[in-house]
Formats: C-alpha cells, structure tokens, sequence
C-alpha cells in the first residue's frame, strides 16, 4: 500500500488539494492517506475544511496574529521532522507557492522523502513579485521529484530550469476538481437579499503583499468612484482576514453604498457568487483559474500573472492598480457588450476536473 502524506496550510491550499485528500479516500483499499495541516491559516483554512468534511491527522496550528515569513518557516520545519521521522510516507505532496510549500518541501527532503509538487512550474521569474511566492515556488521545484504541471506553459517553464523531464505530467489543475464540490442550483445566501437584483454584482477580492499599501488604496479609491457613477452596480468584497488588508479596505469603503464588506465566504458561497456575478475583480491566484469555468471575465489587479493561459485565452485582462485605469476597465466591460462577450465566453484553460485522480494513477505507476 502506498503511503501518501499532504501537507498545506492555507485557503487555497487547501481548495486545490482537499479534491486529492477525497480521491485517495476513495482509493483507500490500495492508498494509505495522511492529512497533515501547518495551520499557516486558522479560521480561512478551517472554512475549507469543513466543506470537504476532512478532519486532518496532524493540524501544527502554527497562525499567530502578526506572523513573519521567518517565524512561519522555521516553526514548519521543527514541526513537521518528527511527524515525517513517525509516519515515513511514501511521498509528500505540497501543492502551490506558500511558505507552507517551501518549508514541508525542505523538511521532507532532510528525510529523504520524494516530493510531488501540485500546481509546479508556474512562473513570473520576478523574484519579488509576487513576493514570496515566486522564490517559494523556484526554491520547491529544485526539491521537487515529481511535477504536476497544470498546463503546457507551466511544463515548458519546468524545462527551461532543466527539471528532469520524464517526471513532468501536465494534469491541468485541482482547483477545476474542486468546483464540482461547490456549484449548485439552487443556492441563495444573505448578500443576496440584500441586493437590487436588477443591479450588476462585482465581486472583488485583494489580498496580495505586494499590494498592500498604496496599490490597495488606489483601487478602493476606484472602487468607491465606480459606485458613485453607476448607479446599477453592487460590489461585493469578502475581506480576507490578514490585519493590514482588514484595516486599507474599512478606512476606504466601510460605510459607502452599494459596496459590502463582508467576512472570508466559504469556498461554496464563493464559488457560487462567483457564478452569479457580472464580473470580478482580483489579484488572487485561484480566482483567475476557476472563473473562466464559470464563464465570468477577470479584470487582475497586479502588473503581471503566472497564469498567462488566461490572458491568451481571453479570459483575463491585466489591469494593474492605478485609479483611473481600473475605473476604465470595469466601465469598459459595463458599458460594451461585445468587449464583455469576448471575455465571458472564452474557453478554460485549467483542465477538464479530473486532475486528482490523474495525480493519483501517475503516483501509483512510479511508487508501486
Ligand atoms: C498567504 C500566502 C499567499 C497566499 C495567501 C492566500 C505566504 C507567505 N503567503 O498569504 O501566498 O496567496 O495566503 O490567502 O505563504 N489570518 C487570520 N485568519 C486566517 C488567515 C489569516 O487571522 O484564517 C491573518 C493572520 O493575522 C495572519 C495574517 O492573516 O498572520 C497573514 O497570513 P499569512 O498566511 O502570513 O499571509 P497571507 O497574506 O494570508
Ligand atoms: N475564496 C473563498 N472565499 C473568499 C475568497 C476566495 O473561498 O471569500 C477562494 C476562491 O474561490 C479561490 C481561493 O479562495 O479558490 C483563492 O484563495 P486566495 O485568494 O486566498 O489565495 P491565492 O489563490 O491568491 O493564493
């Protein structure tokens, strides 16, 4: 039987790697499962959680309030050496770009534990940008003994750092797995209610450190203007818990009409508002993934994307974080229907929702 241990730590961590965590329950009269959360994040990861109904093995409960990339790594590493000395899995599977990443990465490679490396090979090769995801993902893929590539670019950016390529599988990505856990009919939720339903739900989220500061300050500032001169739009933003966010978006839009501020959704209530959007707004990795599934166009708030499948396709535009431009943008795709068409009924890129099970049989054919 072979022994898989997965090991994440944060939201979205956790919607592209729990369909795997129900894939090996699924296989579990030939695959022994191991569920190991860092606890990088608490309440956001929890959330996930309890969608999937999966209760970990191992939870290090590391969040603090105010945590440092330092403190992070080092209380990951400590933790997780006698979990792996314990269990000795088979093969560890980390999925993405987080400090969570990078340090189980390093501390299985200290036992000598192959890696397998969901979602590898996505690159902006800016080292700060998005920072610290870039170098997170760079430093796991020099660990990395397995790589699932979600799409063709991401394999041919593995190969330009000369990664073995007999161990490179294009898989497309989990968090399109994921969706089939969420979507329903006949969803209703509060925000809803609360809505003209004549009016066109933005749905905005922004979280990024590199962001955070003047780039977050700027596009609220957009954000309110837009209201202002629309009188048919409503936005939605579900504040993502991190101190420094929480504080920029009160300060900017606490209390303007038309925008509500509401606490981290759950992965259903999200994906389900994605799909009852007009559009959305968003400087989030997964969000630019699982839209163009929902056939909703991506205005991305940053200078530039690891997911450039999503540009080409069609389905993302990068619009950066300056005032005036992002007003422009949004109200471009307001106010021209074809400009919106376009965008909204591009094809998805990120797979066809099978990935997991993919991941499963490419680790079942090496490891056994
Ligand atoms: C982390 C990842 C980032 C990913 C993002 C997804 C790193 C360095 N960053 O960034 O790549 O895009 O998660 O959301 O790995 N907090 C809570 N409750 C929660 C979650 C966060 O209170 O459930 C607060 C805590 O005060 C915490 C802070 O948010 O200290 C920041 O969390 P952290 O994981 O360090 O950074 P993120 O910005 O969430
Ligand atoms: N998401 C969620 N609730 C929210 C906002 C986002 O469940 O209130 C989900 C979203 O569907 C996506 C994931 O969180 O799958 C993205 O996570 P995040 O933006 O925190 O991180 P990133 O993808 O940028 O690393």
């Amino acid at each position: 039987m072979i022994k898989i241990m997965t090991i994440f730590g944060t939201r979205p961590e956790a919607i592209k790697m729990l369909p795997i965590v129900k894939e090996i329950e699924k296989q579990s009269h030939k695959i022994k499962g191991i569920t190991v959360v860092t606890g990088q994040h608490r309440e956001m990861l929890d959330q996930v959680l309890a969608v999937f109904q999966v209760t970990p093995d191992y939870d290090l409960a590391l969040m603090n309030q105010n945590q440092t990339l330092t403190g992070l790594t080092t209380g990951i590493l400590s933790e997780l050496d006698s979990i792996l000395m314990i269990e000795k899995p088979d093969i560890i599977l980390v999925h993405g770009d987080t400090t969570t990443t990078f340090a189980a990465s390093l501390a299985a490679f200290y036992h000598r534990i192959p890696i397998g490396h969901v979602e590898a090979g996505l690159r902006t090769w800016d080292k700060y940008s998005p920072f610290p995801e870039e170098m997170n993902r760079q430093l796991t893929d020099v660990l990395t003994d397995f790589y699932f590539a979600p799409t063709e670019v991401s394999k041919e950016n593995l190969l330009k750092e000369n990664h073995r390529a007999d161990r490179i599988f294009i898989t497309g990505n989990t968090v399109i797995d994921a969706l089939q856990y969420s979507i329903t009919p006949d969803f209703n939720h509060d925000i809803l209610t609360k809505m003209d339903p004549k009016n066109k739900l933005i749905l905005l989220t922004m979280h990024r450190r590199e962001n955070q500061g003047e780039p977050m300050e700027n596009v609220f500032q957009a954000i309110k203007q837009l209201v202002q001169r629309q009188p048919d739009v409503e936005v939605v933003f579900p504040v993502h818990l991190s101190p420094t966010v929480q504080a920029i978006a009160k300060k900017h839009l606490a209390d303007v009409a038309r925008v509500h501020l509401v606490e981290p959704l759950s992965m259903v209530d999200f994906h389900n508002l994605a799909a009852r959007s007009y559009l959305i707004l968003s400087d989030s990795g997964g969000v630019q993934e699982e839209a163009p599934s929902l056939h909703k166009p991506v205005l991305v708030l940053r200078q530039e994307t690891e997911r450039p499948e999503g540009v080409q396709a069609g389905t993302l535009k990068i619009i950066g974080t300056e005032t005036k431009n992002v007003l422009t943008e949004i109200e471009k795709l307001l106010l021209d229907s074809n400009a919106y068409q376009k965008m909204a009924t591009a094809k998805n890129p990120y797979g066809d929702g099978r990935s997991s099970a993919r991941i499963l049989s490419i680790i079942e054919q090496y490891l056994t």
